[in-house]
């Protein structure tokens, strides 16, 4: 019997081709930066299956030119780019690929507060340009991390290892969510639940762990960043829409908090030009999860939720089971 076909929107890590290829006859766009949309619907309109990443967006559009699609697997645990209700509609399943970078997305939080705050950074890059004179008693100083207060909006998976780290930091935690965490939790991550308004006001370091939805987009405004401490810094590895970047970069330009480490922007791979020139703003190229370790789970588990609807089994990772007929 012939295999399902199945489109690769990038090729992937040797485990999970190794999952796939038994199962699969697999086509690859193995060029870098992105299928070309025209491309992509050309290529998926054979097809039985897509493996894609978040820059791929699987809307109504694509869906049209995909008859014989039965499952969309994203390899990232923010599925913004999937129309999960259009999926639903076209008895798609959607995959995305939860829990497995939850660690190395709280590393990378933590790495991108340590270096803004101690403004690492500004310190190497002088080292590379050959100016460093040498020590000085009030060069780079930066400011304490241990003994403050870390807010963290968004109490999920990450948000959580984000606070589980801050431990050793003797900090205070404090946390808003949609959904209060149980009590357990809280006292085991020495975490305390408050208001919207008290998080803003009251977070040295606030780190966003909420997803990108209708709700969540800018909710990083002027208005919150003015209610903000003036010395605070913020920490943005969830989404680059979740803050509106141009009030961020005015907000830092004039000082009102401290600092700032992204690792999303607003419409990706576009940064707002006017965070560029500020040294206070650490920037990465959305890479929290970009751990060898984590991203090849991340593949094999999109790889294992294509390969478990074609055996007859609910992908594990289903966002929609009611589109999964088995
Ligand atoms: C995700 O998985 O959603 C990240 O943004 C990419 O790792």
């Amino acid at each position: 019997m012939a295999k399902p076909r199945l489109l690769l929107t990038h090729s992937l890590f040797e485990p999970a081709i190794a999952l796939l290829a038994p199962h699969f006859e697999m086509d690859v766009w193995r060029e870098s930066f992105g299928i070309p949309r025209e491309e992509l619907f050309r290529r998926i309109a054979d097809k039985d299956a897509l493996i894609c990443l978040l820059s791929d967006k699987v809307n109504e559009e694509l869906l049209g030119h995909a008859p014989k699609l039965r499952i969309a697997a994203t390899v990232s645990v923010g599925y913004d780019n999937l129309d999960v209700p259009a999926c639903t509609r076209h008895g798609v399943a959607a995959t995305n690929t939860p829990g497995v970078l939850d660690d190395t997305t709280a590393d990378f939080a933590w790495t991108l507060l340590m270096a803004v705050a101690r403004r690492l950074i500004e310190g190497e890059t002088w080292i590379r340009s050959g100016q460093w004179p040498g020590w000085d008693l009030a060069q780079l100083c930066g400011t304490d991390i241990w003994g403050k207060t870390l807010g963290i909006w968004g109490f999920g998976r990450i948000g959580r290892e984000v606070a589980r780290r801050s431990l050793g930091f003797k900090m205070r935690v404090i946390y808003h969510s949609n959904r209060r965490a149980p009590e357990d939790v809280e006292r085991e991550l020495h975490a305390e639940y408050v208001e919207r308004d008290r998080l803003i006001a009251e977070s040295d370091f606030l780190s966003l762990h909420v997803p990108l939805t209708a709700d969540t987009r800018h909710m990083i405004s002027a208005e919150v960043l003015r209610r903000m401490k003036r010395t605070a810094f913020l920490i943005n590895t969830t989404r680059g829409p979740v803050v509106d970047e141009a009030a961020l970069a005015a907000a830092l330009a004039a000082g009102e908090i401290a600092g700032a480490g992204l690792d999303v922007f607003e419409r990706e791979p576009i940064v707002n030009p006017a965070l560029i020139p500020l040294k206070n703003v650490v920037l990465a190229p959305h890479m929290g999860s970009a751990s060898l370790e984590t991203r090849t789970k991340m593949a094999v588990m999109a790889a294992g939720n294509c390969v478990a609807l074609f055996q007859g089994e609910r992908p594990p990772n289903v966002l929609n089971p009611e589109a999964v007929k088995i």
